[in-house]
C-alpha cells in the first residue's frame, strides 16, 4: 500500500500536484464562468501559418523530423535571433526546437544540474521551474518581486547565490507579474553569473510582448553572458498558436549539446509538420510582430481600466499577457479563496497569484487575470467584476 496509497510521495514532485491552470480551467469549465486564468488566446493565430502547416501535413511530412530540429526551422530561428536581438548563432549545434519552451525548460535543468544543486530563480515563478528544479534533484533559491513594481533588491539577489549556485533562472517578460527586467536588473544578475561562474537559463516566451516602448533585454546579450546562457523562447505566445508546442533553446554549442542529451530522452523530437509553419512564421515581416504586440497592449488597457473599475489595485504590467491585482481594496485579502469564489459570484475566473510564492504572506492578496481574450470577452468579464465594488 505504501507504493499505491501516495504514489507521489513525499520526494521530488511530493506536493506539485494538479497545475493551477488545470484546476481554474477545469473550474471555468464546469462553471461556464469566463476564463481569465490560463494565458491562452481565445482566436488562432495568421491563417497563413495554419495553411502551411495543413500543407506541410498533406506533404507528408509526418514522420520524426531529425533530432536537433528541421535545419529550416533552426535557420529561423537563428534569423529571429539575429533579427530582433543582434545574437549570432550556428543553427548547426547552437540551435535545438523543442517541445514548447516548456521542454527547453526542463531539459536544461535536468541536463545542467546535479542533486545538491542550487538554482537562483524569482518569485513568483512560473510553476513549472519548481517542479524541473526539484526533478533534477536541485533546490531553488528565490528572489522575491514584490508589488508595485516588482523590483529586484540587490541585497535580496546577492543573498540567494551561494557556492553551490549552478544556475539562474530567469523569465523576462514575466509571468505572472508582467514585469520586463530592466538593463540595469539584468546587468546585476550578470556579474553574479559571471563572478561566480554560473550557467543562465533564460525563459524570453513573451520576448515580442514589451509596452510602452520598453525594450526587451536578452540576457545572453550582455557581455561575458553568450558563453553562460541557454536562451529559450516559443512560438505559442508569439503567434497564438500555444497548442503547437513548438519551443527551442539556443545558446553555446556545448550548453545546447547538454539539453539535447536531455531532450532526446523526454520526447526524441518535436511536431514534425508544425516545424515548417513555424519556420514560415519567423520570418513574417516586422509589421506583424508590431500589430501583435500594440493589440496585445490596448487589451491590456482595456482589462486594466476594467480591473480598476471594478475596485482592485492594478499593477499595470510592462509586457506579457498577464496583469496582477491585489484584492485588499474590496476588503478581502485571501487571494485563493476569492478565486475559488468568482465563478459563483461573478461569473469570472482568475489565477491566485499565491500559488507562484514560497513567501505566502507576499502572494496571499495577489490575482492574475490574463487579456489574451477577444475585446468583447474582456468587457464582459469587467462588466461582471463591476459588481464586487457592492
Ligand atoms: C513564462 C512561461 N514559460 C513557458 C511557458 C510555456 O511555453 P510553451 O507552451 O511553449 O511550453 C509559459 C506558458 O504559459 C510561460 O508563461
Amino acid at each position: 500500500m505504501a507504493t499505491t496509497g501516495r504514489p507521489l510521495g513525499s520526494g521530488r514532485l511530493g506536493g506539485f500536484g494538479t497545475t493551477i491552470f488545470t484546476e481554474m480551467s477545469a473550474l471555468a469549465t464546469r462553471t461556464g464562468a469566463i476564463n481569465l486564468g490560463q494565458g491562452f488566446p481565445d482566436t488562432d493565430g495568421p491563417a497563413e501559418i495554419i495553411e502551411a502547416a495543413v500543407a506541410a501535413l498533406r506533404a507528408g511530412r509526418n514522420q520524426y523530423p531529425p533530432g536537433p530540429g528541421i535545419p529550416e526551422l533552426r535557420r529561423a530561428i537563428a534569423d529571429h535571433q539575429r533579427r530582433f536581438h543582434g545574437i549570432e548563432l550556428d543553427p548547426d549545434g547552437e540551435v535545438l526546437v523543442t517541445t514548447g519552451a516548456t521542454e527547453a525548460i526542463a531539459a536544461a535543468l535536468l541536463a545542467l544540474c546535479e542533486p545538491g544543486d542550487e538554482v537562483v530563480t524569482f518569485e513568483p515563478y512560473y510553476d513549472s521551474y519548481a517542479a524541473c528544479i526539484a526533478m533534477a534533484g536541485a533546490t531553488r533559491r528565490l528572489v522575491t518581486l514584490r508589488p508595485p513594481d516588482y523590483a529586484v533588491d540587490p541585497d535580496a539577489l546577492a543573498a540567494a547565490f551561494s557556492p553551490r549556485t549552478r544556475a539562474v533562472l530567469l523569465n523576462t517578460p514575466h509571468n505572472p507579474t508582467g514585469k520586463v527586467f530592466t538593463r540595469a536588473e539584468l546587468e546585476l544578475i550578470a556579474q553574479h553569473a559571471r563572478e561566480r561562474d554560473v550557467i543562465a537559463i533564460t525563459d524570453e516566451v513573451y520576448e515580442h510582448l514589451t509596452f510602452d516602448g520598453r525594450e526587451h533585454v536578452p540576457l545572453a546579450t550582455l557581455p561575458g553572458m553568450a558563453e553562460r546562457t541557454v536562451t529559450i523562447s516559443s512560438s505559442g505566445k508569439t503567434f497564438s498558436l500555444t497548442g503547437w508546442k513548438i519551443g527551442w533553446a539556443t545558446g553555446p554549442r556545448a550548453l545546447v549539446a547538454a539539453v539535447q542529451t536531455a531532450k532526446q530522452f523526454l520526447t526524441y523530437v518535436s511536431g514534425a509538420p508544425f516545424q515548417p509553419a513555424i519556420a514560415h512564421a519567423l520570418g513574417l515581416p516586422d509589421a506583424y510582430f508590431e500589430s501583435f504586440r500594440a493589440g496585445l497592449e490596448a487589451k491590456r488597457d482595456r482589462l486594466c481600466a476594467g480591473l480598476e473599475a471594478a475596485g482592485l489595485e492594478v499593477f499595470r504590467p510592462a509586457g506579457t499577457y498577464f496583469v496582477t491585482t491585489d484584492i485588499r481594496p474590496l476588503g478581502e485579502d485571501d487571494g485563493h479563496a476569492f478565486c475559488l469564489a468568482l465563478p459563483e459570484r461573478a461569473g469570472v475566473v482568475a489565477v491566485p497569484t499565491v500559488v507562484f510564492y514560497d513567501d505566502k504572506a507576499v502572494g496571499r492578496p495577489l490575482v492574475r487575470f490574463t487579456f489574451c481574450k477577444r475585446d468583447e470577452v474582456i468587457d464582459e468579464a469587467a462588466s461582471r467584476l463591476a459588481g464586487l465594488r457592492g
